[in-house]
């Protein structure tokens, strides 16, 4: 069977790039049954051929009108698809979908009508948002992390900036590689537009952020990107929690120490 894939080796990169982080996903257990979802903005790969293909699935609303997006094309996870099938099969469990000239409306185009993630509405505000500033960002990126999410079930941790500079002082390298922070969205509805508007709120603010009691929505360049951010993030969450098990709150690191890491790595303050 031929795939919108074929001779179009921008396209088949980003996809097989979205397929090995799925992978990743399912191995760190932060991707249970269908969890988390996937969204890149592949706009820039397509070409006259792509434009021209007949949509292979009824028009479906997004739910908002997002006037950045117009002429777009986004690779999406498929809604109740799992990560690990994703990995070895990614046109089987996603699909590619064209923004309508109206701003508020898909169709899905390649290869098989496999209907985006029901979190479509965050993903596709996010990309307006990225778009609207010029932003270079094209992926985003939402999972289940598990450590991450225990530590929204304590609201010491949902207060502005609390976990993220506790997380900082884990590793130094966790602010050098997620410069600004994790931020916090109380908790709303899965899927909601609420969720949607919320989400793009803190970005200005955060590449990283946190749904409460849910899972992260990371925004970055590439997937892979995108992932490492959450990955080194959840690694200080680890660190931290290996530390409460053994029965001591650990020092982290001291503020002269984290001066001296954001002078000499030049990070945002
Ligand atoms: P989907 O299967 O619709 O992508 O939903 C998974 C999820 O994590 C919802 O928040
Ligand atoms: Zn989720």
């Amino acid at each position: 069977m031929s795939s919108i894939l074929d001779n179009n080796p921008g396209l088949a990169y980003d996809v097989a790039q979205v397929a090995e982080a799925a992978g990743y996903l399912w191995q760190k257990g932060w991707a249970e049954r269908n969890g988390g979802n996937i969204t890149v903005n592949i706009t820039e790969h397509v070409t006259d051929e792509i434009r021209n293909m007949p949509a292979i699935s009824p028009v479906y609303p997004i739910g908002v009108t997002l006037p950045n997006l117009k002429g777009c094309y986004f690779y999406c996870k498929g809604t109740n698809k799992r990560m690990r099938d994703l990995a070895r099969w990614p046109m089987e469990n996603g699909s590619v979908i064209r923004i309508l000239d109206d701003c508020a409306s898909y169709e899905i185009i390649a290869d098989n009508p496999v209907k985006p993630t029901s979190e479509l509405p965050s993903h596709l505000s996010v990309h307006n948002y990225l778009i609207g500033k010029g932003s270079n960002y094209k992926a985003s990126l939402h999972t289940h992390p598990i450590e991450l999410v225990a530590m929204t079930h304590c609201k010491k941790y949902l207060e502005k900036d609390v976990a993220t500079r506790l997380l900082w002082s884990m590793i130094p390298e966790t602010k050098a590689f997620c410069p600004r922070g994790l931020g916090i969205i109380p908790y709303q509805l899965p899927g909601s537009n609420e969720l949607a508007e919320a989400t793009i709120k803190e970005l200005g603010d955060y590449d990283v952020t946190i749904w409460e009691k849910h899972g992260v929505f990371a925004v970055d360049t590439d997937i892979m990107n995108a992932f490492d951010q959450i990955d080194v993030l959840n690694k200080s969450a680890q660190i931290y929690i290996c530390a409460k098990n053994m029965g001591f709150e650990p020092d982290g690191m001291s503020d002269e120490q984290m001066k001296e890491m954001t002078v000499a790595f030049n990070l945002p303050k």
